[in-house]
């Protein structure tokens, strides 16, 4: 989960890592209010979960709470990059002397951690980073052995950060480093990271990406969710606990196991070709235990999505066997009634298959077209979708 500027800045600052003072407005009387309270110079930041907001003219300093006022009247609902702007961090102007970059971040590809420095912050640092990219010290970090304040002290100075700011920056990063460590994040960036005209240096800008897989040992984290920005057919499957993943196309997908699922969407795709471009409308994993409940609420949630057209549920019965598969659509077609009305084509193979196609076709439900291959279910479903447009 990525995070707004602001709550990186409150995370920030729980840990001591010095932030500009600020709070958040929704309106331009509150983002007056605020600069009024914080008096002399301030800013007015866009909070979207974007980058280059200052060069968009999402970032503006205000001399007085009249014209904080004003700024965040034009930022307030400014799309920026496609998001629309709901609210504004209105925090205290620094004196900034110069501006740098420094972030930790999980680096996959060499299995292990990283620590970026930049004395060339407050740009795009990808830019630096191919243009010059001496000029951007990457340094492993040993997770067993971490950042102390001598490790911290050396990246700034790889970094090319100048003697006046190392002690400052030593500091800021160790805090940092705790802060990626203790709340699980795969990412914590600071840019600009400010010496400011008195020597301090400040964390100007803030960006963090929590490790959603590390949720459980955080409470403080469901909180953070930005859920007007959810899609809410996944909000409603995340409740349901199903692994959901809506996309663009108009047939509906339900499979067990997300190797079959992925190719489903691939069969479904090639078959659509034919069929007026029909495409998957959402990747639906329902794991192993295809219960009625779970393939209930896996209808449900797909059925509730207006772009469905039909719906593949394609099953292969390993430990499942797909006579309890059946019985589960059975029964989830049961609880949810009148409301699934869409057609669904259904493929079962593996396990005690002839049994599972047996219930199915006993039950002679209406919505539902059996095939017996992949391809063959991908092709209907396909089919059914264009008609039903
Ligand atoms: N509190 C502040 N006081 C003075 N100047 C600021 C302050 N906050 C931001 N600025 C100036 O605005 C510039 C842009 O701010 P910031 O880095 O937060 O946004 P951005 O870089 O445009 O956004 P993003 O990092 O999302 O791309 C900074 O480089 C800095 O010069
Ligand atoms: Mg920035």
């Amino acid at each position: 989960m990525d995070l707004f500027e602001h709550q990186a800045k409150e995370i920030f600052a729980a840990y001591d890592v010095p932030v500009p003072t600020g709070r958040i407005a929704t309106t331009p009387e509150e983002a007056r209010a605020i600069a009024d309270e914080l008096t002399g110079k301030v800013v007015v930041k866009a909070q979207v979960k974007a980058g280059g907001r200052g060069k968009a003219g999402g970032v503006k300093v205000a001399g007085d709470g009249a014209e904080a006022e004003q700024h965040a009247k034009a930022i307030l609902g400014m799309d920026i990059k496609g998001l629309t702007v709901h609210k504004v961090l209105v925090e205290q102007a620094s004196d900034i002397a110069e501006e740098y970059y420094a972030s930790f971040l999980l680096d996959r590809s060499n299995r292990t951690f990283l620590a970026m420095c930049s004395s060339e912050g407050g740009m795009e640092i990808e830019e630096i980073a191919v243009s010059r990219p001496e000029m951007l010290a990457r340094i492993a970090i040993d997770p067993l052995v971490g950042v102390d304040r001598a490790t911290a002290r050396s990246i700034a100075e790889q970094g090319h950060l100048p003697e006046q700011a190392l002690d400052g920056a030593a500091e800021l990063l160790e805090k940092l480093w705790t802060v990626f460590v203790k709340e699980d994040a795969t990412l914590v960036e600071v840019n600009p990271l400010i010496l400011t005209g008195d020597g301090k240096v400040v964390a100007l800008d803030g960006k963090v990406t929590l490790d959603d897989n590390a949720d459980f040992r955080h409470d403080s984290h469901a909180a953070l969710a930005d859920k007007g920005a959810v899609d809410p057919l996944e909000q409603l499957a995340k409740e349901k606990g199903l692994n959901y993943v809506k996309l663009e196309g108009n047939v509906g997908i339900i499979g067990n196991g997300a190797g079959l699922v992925m190719s489903t969407l691939d069969v479904v795709t090639y078959a659509g070709e034919e069929f007026g471009g029909a495409k998957p409308a959402n990747f639906l994993d329902i794991g192993g235990g295809a219960s009625a409940q779970v393939m209930a609420d896996g209808l449900s949630v797909i059925l509730g999505d207006p772009s469905v057209k039909s719906v593949f549920v394609n099953i292969f019965g390993g430990i499942t066997s797909c006579d309890a598969v059946a019985n589960g659509i059975v029964q989830a077609l049961a609880m949810l009634e009148g409301s699934a009305s869409k057609p669904l084509v259904v493929r079962l193979d593996g396990n005690n298959v002839e049994e599972g196609r047996r219930i199915l076709a006993e039950a002679d439900l209406p919505v539902v077209h059996l095939e017996d291959t992949m391809d063959g279910a991908a092709r209907r479903a396909a089919e059914l979708a264009q008609k039903a447009v």
